[in-house]
């Protein structure tokens, strides 16, 4: 563990209070400053932004557009690289007149598809303080990765029938990523990054061979109806997007992708031993020997969270040995049970008569590298189609799991479940205790002997948020008058003394105020005591947060500030004053102490 035992840290700064501004608020006594916005020139060649005159030339080699899962890596203690997701588009706030997909301008379309995927660009610290700015001929590093991006098929599910395609009748290739949401940084140095949403990209499922249409649904790709109407419809720009001519391309996306930030040359390779699902986030922790452990969240409505563990140990030093280790182990899937009678959950909220949600789990091998514990399928079949191969394996249906993180003080993972408003009440189970679930939970697992490789764990809800005076809350117990409301808990990431930090995506629609990121203890005296740190302008969820090894900066992403506006109304004009621009903000203390502290 990276530092010793839970310790009892209260949070310093003054909870701000959240409104709808279209600016990012802060505490009193901290600053910030925009680091790289949506256009910004990153790679040699690029273009100064000129938001009307756009071409997908130029967005190849300027900063994508929302920006989700923020990594920093230090080179030295004045630069960085900064690893950024640019999870999708918003055509309506990129161009002037935009209507849809099939009227779309085909470069707008191009444009659109070279704005996803991800930056990795060189930051420099301004002065002596936890603000940063793009690096001045800082382009070593700098690189764009986008939809058309070559990249590299790996695992056991890598070469399979279900992967092969015309263009690419091996199996193994593949071009660029889609929906990149959040992420993890590996033990040597690489970022993972996770495949979302990939289904809202697809049209054409009504024409894929009827064998493959209820895989299909299972990931949310329609197989009747209109399935054009309201997509993107970057099949207007390449075919393979069409599933009635190329029904295997949608199993090629829905991936953990494994990126090497210091080398700009490097093939992402898309890991198919960690399952294909909308993978949310990867979180690694390494097992009592030394493996490799990657916790994950499939964001949807009664999915799963799943487990991947190593073979191999990673060895530190040695980039080449630690290259392969995510494409061999085996695959888990979570079943939680809980330990009070079902009678006392009704769905409301009320604690059961032991005090609190929590109850036993296991890690239920779904397959490894070589063998498949689900009957009826290869390992092939359950790396490409997990959701079924879950489904299967009687995995508990959470309420949309969305970031993992592990405590560094004290081993304990912990899940973001940001809402379910389909659950009814009939449904809530310990797990899950709130049926319909508007405002979302978090989840507390405890690994047993705390390794990340056992395959039994306790698990407890030490948060069921929502506004405090909402009776169906809880905040770990704390004197509820002391707490802030918060509304689904979407990204996680600690700080060095244990405090959770919580950022929202969703509190405009249940709760009327903006997106914000929240700090909470989960140990000793203050657990509980909730307080908001920022919060993001009109219309945007508040993506990131990372918080630097050396506690000074904290960086987020407002993603899609004013994402109900057009081009021409604008509902926000952060963060220039003219129109909206997703960007990466740093955030630091005046005096110089540590995030929170
Ligand atoms: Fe892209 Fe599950 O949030
Ligand atoms: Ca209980
Ligand atoms: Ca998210
Ligand atoms: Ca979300």
């Amino acid at each position: 563990l990276a530092s010793p035992g839970p310790r009892n840290p209260r949070l310093k700064f003054d909870g701000i209070e959240v409104g709808t501004s279209d600016r990012v608020e802060i505490p009193r006594g901290y600053e910030q400053r925009v680091v790289v916005r949506w256009g910004d020139p990153v790679v040699p060649g690029a273009p100064k932004f000129d938001i009307n005159r756009q071409t997908a030339e130029a967005q190849e080699k300027q900063f994508g557009y929302n920006c989700d899962y923020v990594a920093f890596q230090p080179l030295g203690r004045d630069r960085g690289l900064l690893w950024v997701n640019h999870e999708y588009t918003n055509e309506n706030l990129m161009f002037r007149g935009y209507t849809d997909g099939a009227e779309a301008d085909l470069e707008h379309i191009r444009i659109a598809m070279a704005a996803h995927g991800g930056s990795v660009v060189e930051i420099r610290r301004v002065g002596r303080t936890g603000g940063w700015r793009l690096a001045d001929g800082g382009r070593h590093f700098n690189r764009r990765i986008t939809a058309t991006t070559p990249m590299k098929l790996t695992g056991p599910a890598a070469g399979s029938e279900l992967l092969r395609t015309e263009a690419d009748p091996e199996g193994t290739r593949v071009l660029g990523m889609l929906n990149n949401c959040a992420g993890g940084m590996t033990p040597w140095g690489t970022i993972l990054t996770c495949e979302e949403n990939f289904n809202q990209y697809f049209v054409g499922g009504e024409g894929a061979p009827e064998e493959k249409k209820a895989a299909l649904r299972r990931y949310g790709i329609a197989t009747s109806g209109d399935t054009r109407a309201g997509n993107r419809r970057f099949d207007r720009v390449d075919e393979r997007f069409d599933l009635s001519r190329h029904p295997n391309e949608a199993n090629r996306f829905g991936y953990v992708v494994e990126i090497d930030p210091f080398d700009p040359d490097s093939t992402p390779r898309k890991r198919t031993m960690l399952g294909r699902f909308k993978h949310e986030g990867a979180t690694t922790r390494l097992t009592r020997d030394g493996r490799v452990a990657v916790y994950m969240g499939d964001d949807e409505r009664f999915d799963y969270i799943y487990k991947f563990v190593s073979a191999g140990r990673y060895r530190k030093g040695s980039r080449r040995a630690n290259s392969s280790l995510l494409d061999t182990g085996t695959l888990y899937v979570a079943r939680l049970s809980g330990d009070s009678p079902a009678e006392e959950l009704d769905g409301s909220g009320a604690l059961p008569a032991d005090g609190a949600f929590d109850g036993r789990g296991e890690w239920v091998a779904l397959c490894t590298d070589k063998k498949s514990f689900v009957e009826g399928f290869t390992v092939a079949e359950v790396l490409v189609h997990t959701r079924l191969a879950a489904d299967a394996a009687g995995a508990t249906k959470m309420d949309r799991p969305e970031d993992i993180e592990a405590s560094p003080a004290t081993g304990k993972v912990y899940c973001a479940l940001t809402n379910n408003s389909a659950r009814e009440p009939g449904q809530a189970d310990e797990p899950n205790p709130r049926g319909p679930n508007r405002f979302g939970h978090i989840l507390e697992l405890s690994e047993q002997g705390n390794d990340a490789g056992a395959t039994r764990f306790r698990w407890d809800v030490p948060i069921v948020c929502g506004d405090p005076e909402d009776p169906s809350t809880y905040f770990a117990g704390y004197d509820k008058s002391k707490v802030v409301a918060i509304s689904s808990p979407d990204n996680l990431t600690f700080d060095e003394q244990g405090n959770l930090w919580i950022s929202t995506d969703g509190q405009p629609g249940t709760i009327g105020v903006n997106d914000a990121l929240f700090a909470v203890p989960v140990e000793g005296r203050y657990k509980g005591e909730l307080k908001a740190f920022a919060s993001v302008p009109v219309g945007a969820e508040c993506c990131g947060p990372f918080i630097t090894e050396d506690q000074k900066t904290v960086f987020i992403a407002p993603q899609h500030p004013g994402e109900d506006g057009t081009f021409d109304e604008p509902q926000s004009t952060w963060p220039d004053g003219d129109f909206p621009r997703p960007s990466v903000v740093s955030i630091w203390n005046s005096k110089g102490h540590d995030i929170g502290r």
